[in-house]
Parts: structure tokens; sequence; C-alpha cells
């Protein structure tokens, strides 16, 4: 089978949805075409993928291929080189009606990995957070560049330095990374999340819990959340948690934010006033700014300024670790396509697979998901 690897062609996308080490893996049965340059912008030259099996190919060889291996969705105009009927893998944003019904008006099959459950077997395939680890790692190293203090407490002779005090909103895969980052740099943390096994995650790194205390059973029940993600929580519980977390903003020197309930827009965690009442010079990492922003003041790719405190709304934090987060990713891929490709090389979609009907959002012109 004829396997394309194109360049990624949205603003801000370093990464590459296939590296030497699975190209090897590959191309042993398939042929592999890489578009010339995929892979520079995650320090991969062609002559890597050369060497591990593969041909260097153009955009419409690589787009044309039977089955296409991506980081983001294709945009029209790489929609337009692929063929009807090809299979399609990568990251496609399965809440997107419009960008589904376009990959189905193509006639593809597509495979998009988000939508993957989270079960044991599906693992190794959770593109969601083996990218959510690393936007997690990187918020912290941002916060710290932009922040105008060390991290970690120093004793030296011309003083003593306090250790930085970290808050992380909203403790999922990247909330854990960015809470084990930042205690590697020496800050002293607090986390806060719904879901109530967080607590025990979070106190085994190290970190102090924020426990908003649930007052009916309903909070209690939408605080489980559903498949390990979150759901919107009542006003009121919303508005007992915002009177806590403006308490430990005010204290904080670096907040990092990666509340997220998908399908939906991010909850607002930290608004105006809580942001004015922080000290000036203390820092803001909002994660969830590509679902709108935890954080009213936060604006989508960039660095502002406000009440004295920086905001950070970079929308692709893994990207910014385009080596590794490609190198994750791309084993996540070669996972996933273990369940469609049989023995004898050839694509065979079992919709009977449960990880397999999960992250089919398109086949045969239909969309097949309810976004
Ligand atoms: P996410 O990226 O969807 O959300 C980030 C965090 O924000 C979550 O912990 C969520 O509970 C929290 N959040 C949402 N609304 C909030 C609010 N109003 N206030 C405070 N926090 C709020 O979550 P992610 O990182 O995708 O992971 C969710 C869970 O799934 C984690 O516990 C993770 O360990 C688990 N997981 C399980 C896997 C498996 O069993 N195969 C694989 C990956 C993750």
């Amino acid at each position: 089978m004829k396997i394309g690897v194109p360049a990624e062609t949205k603003p801000g996308e370093t990464r590459v949805a296939a590296t030497p080490e699975t190209v090897k893996k590959l191309a042993g049965a398939h042929d592999v075409v890489v578009q010339s340059g995929a892979g520079l912008a995650a320090s991969v030259t062609d002559d890597a993928y050369v060497a591990a099996g593969a041909r260097i190919g153009s955009a419409a060889e690589a787009l044309g291929a039977e089955l296409v291996l991506k980081v983001r969705a294709p945009v029209a105009e790489e929609l337009a080189l692929m063929q009807p009927g090809a299979a399609l893998v990568g990251m496609l944003d399965p809440f997107d009606a419009e960008g589904m019904g376009a990959l189905a008006r193509r006639g593809l099959s597509a495979f998009a990995l988000e939508a993957a459950p989270r079960i044991t077997r599906a693992q190794s395939m959770d593109v969601l957070s083996s990218q959510a680890n690393i936007a997690g790692y990187k918020a912290v190293m941002m916060a710290a560049n932009a922040y105008q203090r060390f991290m970690p407490m120093l004793m030296t002779a011309a003083g003593t330095v306090k250790a930085a005090r970290v808050l992380v909103m909203g403790v999922g895969v990247a909330g854990l990374q960015a809470i084990a980052t930042a205690k590697r740099l020496g800050a002293v943390i607090e986390a806060s999340d719904v879901r109530p096994p967080v607590k025990e995650q979070v106190e085994s790194l190290g970190a102090k819990f924020i426990d908003v205390p649930f007052l009916t059973d309903e909070e209690r029940e939408i605080a489980q959340g559903t498949g390990g993600y979150a759901r919107p929580m009542p006003a009121d519980w919303m508005r007992r948690q915002a009177e806590l977390v403006h308490e430990r903003a005010r204290l904080a020197d670096i907040v990092v934010t990666t509340a997220l309930i998908p399908g939906r827009k991010a909850p607002t965690l930290i608004g105006e006033e809580t942001v004015r009442a922080m000290k000036p010079g203390s820092v803001i990492v909002d994660m969830a700014i590509a679902q709108g922003g935890n954080c009213p003041l936060t604006e989508y790719g960039k660095t502002v300024v406000r009440h004295g405190v920086t905001i950070i709304g970079e929308p692709n934090l893994a990207a910014l670790v385009a080596a590794d987060a490609s190198a994750l990713y791309a084993r996540n891929v070669l996972d996933f396509l273990k369940l469609v490709i049989d023995k004898d090389g050839r694509l065979a979609i079992d919709r009977e697979d449960e990880i397999v009907r999960a992250v089919l959002v398109a086949q045969g012109g239909d969309v097949l998901r309810a976004a």
C-alpha cells in the first residue's frame, strides 16, 4: 500500500505524523512517500527518512496516497489533492462538524485519533495524552521564562529568595505534567480540579489540593465526569470554586490553567477580578485557549500584559517541542495502524472494534460521528 506523509500546512504546526523510527516499521511492507521537508521543523531531514526506507516526493504524491498520515486535518487545498476512497489518520478535530463534512464529501475513510476511548488497549494510541503531557511541560517552561524571579527557594550570600508559588487549574494529563515540571524546578504548588480522584494524584506529586466541597448529590455526581472527562459543573459550585481560586491566585506567582470539557467552550476559572487581584509580575499560561480559554483576558496566540499580569495564550504548546511531540505522536499513529492494516498489508476497517468505531469519523461519503 502507498502511505503518504505530507508536510503540515497550518501556521505554527511544526509536527510531523511519521518519524524515521515509525517509517522503518512501515517501509518493509509499504511504499512510504514523505513530502520533501515534512520533518524539517521537527529536526528530521529528508535523508533520515530515506535512510529509514521512505521515498521523498511532492505534496501531491504524499496526499495522493491510499493512506495519508497527518497531524492536523487537511485544509481545502490539501483535500483537493487526496483520492476519494483513501484513508486519513490524524488529529482531525472530531467536534468540528463542518470539517467532518468536508472529509466525508471527499469520500475519505477518516480516523480522528482524539476520539479514541480511554480504555487500556487504546493508551498507546492516545494522542490527547501524548501531546497534553508535552504541552504541560512546555507551559511551565514558558511561564518560567516570562517570570522575572527564580522558581526555587535559594539561600545566597546576598539574601534568601523565596520559591515561586504555582497554581495549576485542571489536573488531567497536562496539569499533572505541569505540576511535576514545576516541582522539579523547586516551586511550591497548589492545584484544583472537579474530579475527586485527582486529589490523591496531586498530593502524590507533592502539591496541595484545593478542595471545593460538594454540597449536593448532583454536584458529586457531575464531578465524576464521563469516560475520564469532566462535565460542566453547576453554577453554584463554579461560584464557590471561583471564590477559593481568587484567594489562591492572589498569592500565586504563576497560574497554569488546563481545564477542558470535550466539545464545549472551556470553563472560565480566572475572571478579570482575579487577574486584577494578582501580584504584578505574575504569569498566567492559559492552556485552554484553543477552546476559548480559562481566562477571559487571554488572547489567542498572543502574550499580553493585563493589570500587570503576563497572560500567555499559545494555542499549540506541543508544537513548540516539535521533535519529541512528533516522536510520540508518530508512535501513537503507528500503534493505531495495527488495528486497520491486515496481515497482507491492506487496509481492513473493522467497525466491530471499539476503538476503530470510535475514531472512524467519516466513511463512504457519510459523517459517522454526531458532533
Ligand atoms: P482534559 O484535557 O479534558 O481536561 C483537563 C482537566 O481539566 C481535567 O482533569 C478536568 O477534570 C479539568 N476540569 C474541567 N473542568 C474544570 C473546572 N471547572 N475546574 C477545574 N478543573 C476542571 O483532561 P485529560 O488530560 O484529557 O484527562 C482526563 C482524565 O483522563 C485524567 O484523569 C487522565 O489521567 C485520564 N486518562 C485516562 C486514560 C486511560 O485510562 N486510558 C488515558 C488518558 C487519560
